[in-house]
């Protein structure tokens, strides 16, 4: 038996993955780019038992070190990542799997990019197989989570790279530019309506078609600033960009609204800091929380004001990492 443990990372999407040409396969009707997080990780142990019988055991472990049973939800749907993986390396055997995240699980991040990444590697490397990180992040993105393709790999990651199936790219390493991800968190209950739903519901906002024909400038705008580092390019088109996302699913049928007031404060009080000289950008996700970006000579004021704002109820400092790394301690 090999047992493998892999810390993964979230990423924040600066061109975002709303909307499918096939949800079950997570294939984008258009590329996205992110930066890969440092703070936010998934941990995750996966132990191989080659031939051995029986059902996959999927745990999580909490803060105290306890391991408990998933959700049947989150259980399922391990396993049958686990299954995919298993037939991708023609094994046969049974896995072991526990996992814990960095993250308060009540802040209402998503944890599936993180999660999905750190199981696909760990149990790649669990069953012996060799896979490059273009195999890995189509391995990962196979889980449903298209936004796990992107976290396989540290600093500025681009995916699909090539063609709408492919994998994702790194567009530049971790030290191209040190910028920081302060996140407001102003809801700490689940998101009401998850990703995968707001994906399905996309194409029926009569705005969708539009966002599809300004896509390629979009990209290529983000890109280039990204290349320059050009700070003030960069934030405006990713904060129009994350507006794009809640205008299609608020203007969806049925529409979803993801922002709370509190959102909307936070929204307010970043353009007010933006006229006192301070460079902050807003992006947020399918949730209310709202993800500031900055350069890191900007954070400390940023992370000073946010949490001085009646609005946000904590806030998790973190910033551009460098991808996922192997453990030598396990969580079993
Ligand atoms: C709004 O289908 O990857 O975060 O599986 O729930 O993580 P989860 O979502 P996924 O869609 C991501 C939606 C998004 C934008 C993005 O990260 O690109």
């Amino acid at each position: 038996m090999s047992k493998v443990t892999v810390t993964a990372p979230a990423n924040i999407a600066f061109i975002k993955y709303w909307g499918a040409r096939d949800l079950d396969r997570a294939i984008p009707c258009t590329p996205s780019i992110s930066m890969t997080l440092r703070a936010c990780c998934s941990r995750t142990t996966v132990a191989f038992e080659p031939n051995a019988p029986g059902e996959d055991e999927v745990r999580i472990r909490k803060s105290n070190g306890e391991l408990k049973e998933p959700d049947a939800g989150f259980r399922d749907r391990a396993r049958q990542h686990l299954d995919r993986l298993r037939d991708w390396a023609g094994r046969t055997g049974r896995f072991r799997m526990a996992t814990q995240n960095s993250f308060p699980s009540a802040a209402g991040l998503a944890s599936s990019a993180s999660g999905f990444s750190a199981l696909t590697l760990a149990a790649v490397r669990a069953m012996e197989q060799d896979a490059s990180p273009a195999q890995l992040s189509v391995l990962a993105r196979r889980s449903g989570s298209g936004s796990a393709a992107r976290s396989v790999m540290g600093g500025y990651v681009r995916w699909p790279s090539n063609g709408e199936e492919g994998a994702a790219e790194q567009l530049a390493p971790a030290d191209h530019w040190d910028l920081r991800d302060v996140i407001a968190i102003v809801e700490t209950s689940p998101k009401k309506v998850p990703s995968r739903e707001g994906h399905r519901r996309a194409p029926t906002s009569p705005f969708f078609e539009t966002r599809l024909d300004h896509m390629d400038d979009r990209l290529e705008g983000v890109q280039s600033a990204l290349m320059e580092r050009e700070m003030s390019t960069l934030g405006r088109v990713v904060e129009e960009e994350a507006i794009e996302l809640h205008l299609i699913a608020m203007s969806s049928r049925p529409p979803i609204f993801y922002w709370a007031p509190e959102t909307l404060a936070v929204l307010s009080a970043i353009r007010t800091w933006r006229e006192e000289g301070v460079a902050a950008y807003a992006t947020m996700d399918a949730g209310a929380n709202v993800h500031v970006i900055c350069p890191a000579s900007d954070e400390p004021r940023v992370a000073e004001r946010l949490d001085r704002l009646s609005a946000v109820h904590e806030i998790i400092r973190d910033g551009v990492g460098t991808g996922p790394t192997f453990e030598p301690d396990h969580l079993f």
